[in-house]
This record gives structure tokens, sequence and C-alpha cells, in this order.
């Protein structure tokens, strides 16, 4: 295998293209047999419907088209191949159903509680642990939001109604096709699909000028476990608040949301500086710099930093600054000349063009350019609330130096700004003042083997454990949207108690755990919706 040879293609290595897509020659079929009874009667319900989706539904069985559909927004390779390493052995649903119309995601969530079957949802597939489409647990059906993905832009009013199945991408392009100075703040990543990214948070170049996706919602349509469809004023504030960073796949299905967008100038600063240094000394003393004070530059400025070696450590700064270039060198000389940014690293463009240089994508990109496949990937998180000592930063670099590395990355993504202003309990997401960054670990490979996955599996957990004391503790951070099975999981074969759910629930969550599994007992006390690691229902 050829590896890459600078930082920045070492993160395109991470995202791209190992994999040929639509290909189902290779993908592992081995659902649950479809001879339960409540299989058929499923399909009976879901056929017999006013608004009938049974063209709408793919099974292993009926339907050659069953492996591409599954394969389509499949964004972690390890929970989608048939081979012997133990993350692919997963469940794949028995059936997938793609509705058209929310009546359709409302008979489809009828249905399948009518007839006990698990019922897991999809929106873009990127759960780092596969689990809107693999389970550890019962056979299911997959509500696949694939055909779900209107956006409509209301630009005097500043917000937009988008539907739970479009991708980033095709948000900010609906945004930006109607107005060069509205955006929305989301994610980096153009593939990532709206209905997870919110209901975990959904952290941008933006983050510390306007929060997190979470932050910048007015209103959404939830069906839950009745089948009603719900907006804000239905739902309550209390289910209003859970689905915006609580987990997905826990209080019911988010079919849209209605987002409030931001102002941005008509020209930003956006573009990432790579630094070699000669030594592992030498980037210490860079790194220790940026994080003294990555938390405390003007709103306006967010800088993010990939950490990667190849051969010497390397780190590639990503800058976006809502302004001009001219501002923009005044703060960094005053703030962080250490970076030693010149006039010619900085380049203006337009948010959208932002987008696109963020997502390593060329700027003459189109709608419909083809989206990008991923290597397989183990992530894990981490907070940081006083800046990592010397001996911390020189490990990780002897670490990433380790052949087991593979291809690593640490992306650390800074807070304060905007973020230390919202209270830790206006929205799921806890890690407010006094987090300075995070830290998201990647590591990827390729090769069917178990021993593979294992030692890349085994690097990065020593990682994760080497720093345990530098981290935030008692209990130690993590983020949502960066599932980690890792931290535990829900009992896959009984049920998992509020105490034993805590142990990884409050690592995402801190004290809105709490919360979050009392509005779970109010809006689906069954435990309709549920996965390895959803919030379980806390009455009393
Ligand atoms: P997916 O469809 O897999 O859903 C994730 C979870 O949400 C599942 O449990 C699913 O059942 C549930 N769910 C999905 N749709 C739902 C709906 N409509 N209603 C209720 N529950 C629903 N994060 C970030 O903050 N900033 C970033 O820049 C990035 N970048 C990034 C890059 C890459 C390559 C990956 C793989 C991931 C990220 N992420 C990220 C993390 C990402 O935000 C996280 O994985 C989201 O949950 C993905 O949402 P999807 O809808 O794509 O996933």
């Amino acid at each position: 295998m050829k590896f890459p040879t600078s930082l920045l293609s070492l993160t395109r290595f991470l995202l791209l293209l190992l994999l040929p897509f639509f290909s189902s020659a290779w993908l592992d079929v081995s659902v649950a047999t479809n001879t339960q009874p409540q299989y058929h009667d499923l399909l009976h319900c879901l056929c017999s419907q006013e608004d009938a989706i049974c063209n709408l539904i793919y099974t292993a069985q009926n339907s050659t088209a069953y492996a591409s559909v599954l394969q389509f927004s499949i964004r972690n390779p390890r929970f989608s191949n048939n081979n012997a390493s133990s993350s692919s052995s997963r469940t794949k649903p028995i059936a997938i159903v793609t509705p058209t119309t929310i009546p359709q995601v409302q008979s489809t969530v009828l249905c399948s509680r009518k007839h006990g079957l698990h019922l897991r949802v999809r929106s873009g597939g990127h759960d780092f642990e596969g689990a809107s489409y693999a389970s550890l647990s019962s056979p299911f059906l997959l509500l696949d939001l694939v055909n779900l993905r209107n956006v409509t832009v209301d630009v005097p009013s500043k917000s937009a109604w988008a539907q739970s199945g479009a991708v980033l991408a095709e948000v900010y392009h609906s945004i930006a096709s109607a107005s060069r100075t509205l955006a929305f703040p989301a994610g980096l990543c153009p593939t990532v699909g709206l209905g997870g990214h919110i209901s975990g948070g959904g952290y941008g170049t933006t983050l510390r000028k306007f929060g997190m996706a979470a932050d910048n919602i007015r209103d959404a349509l939830l069906v839950d476990a009745d089948g009603r469809v719900l907006d804000r004023a239905a739902m309550g504030e209390g289910v209003f608040w859970a689905i915006r960073g609580g987990g997905g796949n826990t209080y019911g299905i988010v079919v849209s949301w209605k987002l409030k967008l931001v102002r941005v100038p008509l020209r930003l600063s956006a573009f990432t500086v790579s630094r070699t240094a000669s030594s592992d000394a030498e980037m210490t003393k860079l790194v220790d710099r940026y994080q003294r004070v990555t938390d405390k530059l003007p709103d306006d400025l967010m800088i993010l930093v990939m950490i990667g070696a190849v051969d010497q450590v390397q780190a590639a700064f990503q800058v976006m600054y809502l302004g001009g270039k001219e501002r923009l060198l005044r703060v960094m000389n005053e703030s962080f000349p250490e970076l030693g940014l010149k006039e010619e690293d900085c380049k203006e463009m337009s948010w959208i063009e932002s987008v696109l240089h963020f997502a390593n994508y060329p700027s003459n990109s189109t709608r419909t350019d083809s989206p990008i496949s991923f290597a397989k990937l183990k992530a894990k998180s981490d907070y940081v609330g006083t800046p990592l000592p010397e001996s911390a930063l020189q490990g990780i670099w002897s670490r990433v130096h380790q052949v087991e590395a593979g291809a690593a990355l640490l992306h650390l993504i800074p807070h304060g700004g905007m973020m230390s202003r919202i209270s830790d309990s206006s929205t799921p997401y806890p890690y407010r003042a006094g987090t300075v960054y995070k830290i998201q670990y990647y590591v990827a490979w390729s090769g069917e083997q178990k021993e593979v996955e294992e030692r890349h599996l085994g690097w990065i957990r020593k990682l994760h454990e080497f720093l345990t004391p530098f981290v935030s503790k008692n209990p130690r951070g993590a983020y949502a949207n960066s599932r980690d099975l890792d931290l535990g999981m829900n009992d896959p074969t009984g049920e998992t108690s509020y105490e034993q759910a805590r142990v990884w629930g409050e690592q995402y969550f801190k004290h809105n755990f709490e919360r979050l599994a009392r509005v779970k007992a109010a809006i689906d006390p069954s435990n309709f919706f549920r996965n390895e690691q959803s919030v379980p229902p806390l009455s009393m």
C-alpha cells in the first residue's frame, strides 16, 4: 500500500477512495434470516398502508439493489465487508425502507412497532461505529432517509428548513445559492448527514463565532414512537432540547430541522499552512504556544490543527477568519507570531469556497461531483481544560511515529469565544466554558485481516490511555458525535439500567445525562428507539 507523503495527503488518505462505490461484490449480506413471521407481517403491514411504500423496500432476498442501497452511505467500511475481523460480525438490516414522504416514515415506525421489529434510522451514515446500519443486537429494519433531502432557504427570515437526509454539502450549496452572506455553522465533511450531525452536536470552522449546529436550530419535525409528527410546540421544550445534541436514534426520528442562518462576510480568509519542525522539541514549542492562545483569539478567528507523522511530525493549521487578510495578519502577529504567518499564506474567498477548501475539494467542484469514500476508521475524542504539558506532547509525537499508527491523525478543535458564553445545559452538549480545545483521534487502515485491525485499534487505545492524566476527568469527556463503543454500551440482549448507562452517558453529556434519560422516559417509555449507546428511559 502506498502511504501519503505529506500531511495534507495523509488527511485525504483518511477520507479518500479506498473503496469503489456501489460495489456489492464484497458486501457482507449476512443479514438475519428473513424467515421470521414478524418480517412477512411487517412487509404486509407496510404494503397495505394507504401511502404504499412497497416499491421503496429492499431486502437481500428480493432485491438486487439491496447491497448498493445499504452500501450507499456506509462511511466506515469496517462495518461493511465480510472478513475475519471482529468488526464485521454485526447484524445488517433485514430490510431497508427509503421513504419519500413523512407519512411513509410514520407508517414505517408504526408497522415496525406493531410487529416488534427493531428500527434504526440512517441519514448520512457517518456514525463512527456504524450504529445507523449495523447492530450488535437484534434483527432490525433500516429506515434510510436518503430520499428526504429537501432544503428550502428563506433569506428574509435568515432561516432554512432542511430534511435530515440532506448532507452538509447540499445544505451549504442551497444556502450559498440563495445568499452570498448567509451560512450555517456545521461540520467540515461535506457528506455528513444533517440527521445524525445535529442529533450529536455538530462543530465546524465557525464554532467559536456561532457555536455548534445544534445551537442554531429554531424548530424541528419529529416522528415519535407513536407515529405522530411533532413540531417544537407539540413536542415541548424538553424534547426539543434533547434532540439538539442528545444522541441519535433515541427520542424519535427527526425528519427535518429549521436552521437559523448566520451572517458571514462576502470575503473571508480561509487557508491551511503546514509546518514540519526540524525536531520534535521544535514541534512541541509550536503546539504548546498554540494551545495557550487558541481559545483566547477573537471569536472571528478559528485555527484547527491536524497533526500526523510522515517521517517527521507535521502540523497543518487550518485557519478560518471572518474578515480580510490585513486584519488577520495583525491579529496573528500580536497573538500567535510563532506560526510565522505571511501575507502569501493567506487566501481570501467566499464562505462556500472555504467549505470546499476545508473539505479538500477543488474550488471548481460542482454539486454533482462524486462523494468521497473512506478508509476503515476508529475515532476517539477528549477535552482539554489545561494545556497539555510538554511531556504529554512529546509522548504524542513518539506514538504517531510508531509503525502501528499507520495513517493516524489528531485534530485539535479550539473552543472559547461563543462556546464559552453558551451555558453548559443550554443543549445536551456540556463542553462550554473551561474547555480549551477538543482532541479528535483517528486511525485508518486498509486490509481485511483481523490482526491488522487489532494493531490499529490497539494503537489508538494506547494513545488515549496515555493521555488520561492530562485531559478532562470525573468524568473524562467524549464527544457524542464521535461515537466510541470502547466507553461502554447497552446490553445487546437485555435491558440496560440508567446506572449502567451513566458510565458512557456522563462522558458524553455530564450532568445533562439525567435530564436526557427523563426526557427519554417521557417521549419513548418503551425504549422503541435504541442503539448501542442510546439513553435509557429514567422514570420517577
Ligand atoms: P448516521 O446516519 O450514521 O447517523 C448517526 C447517528 O444518528 C445514528 O445513531 C443514527 O441512527 C442517528 N440518526 C441519523 N439520522 C437521524 C434522524 N434523522 N433522527 C434521529 N436520529 C438519527 N462531526 C462534527 O461535528 N464535525 C465534523 O466536521 C465532522 N466530520 C466528520 C467527518 C467524517 C469523515 C466522519 C465519518 C464523521 C464526521 N463527524 C463530524 C461526525 C458526524 O457528525 C457524526 O458521525 C454524525 O452522527 C453523522 O451523522 P450522519 O447522519 O452522517 O450519520
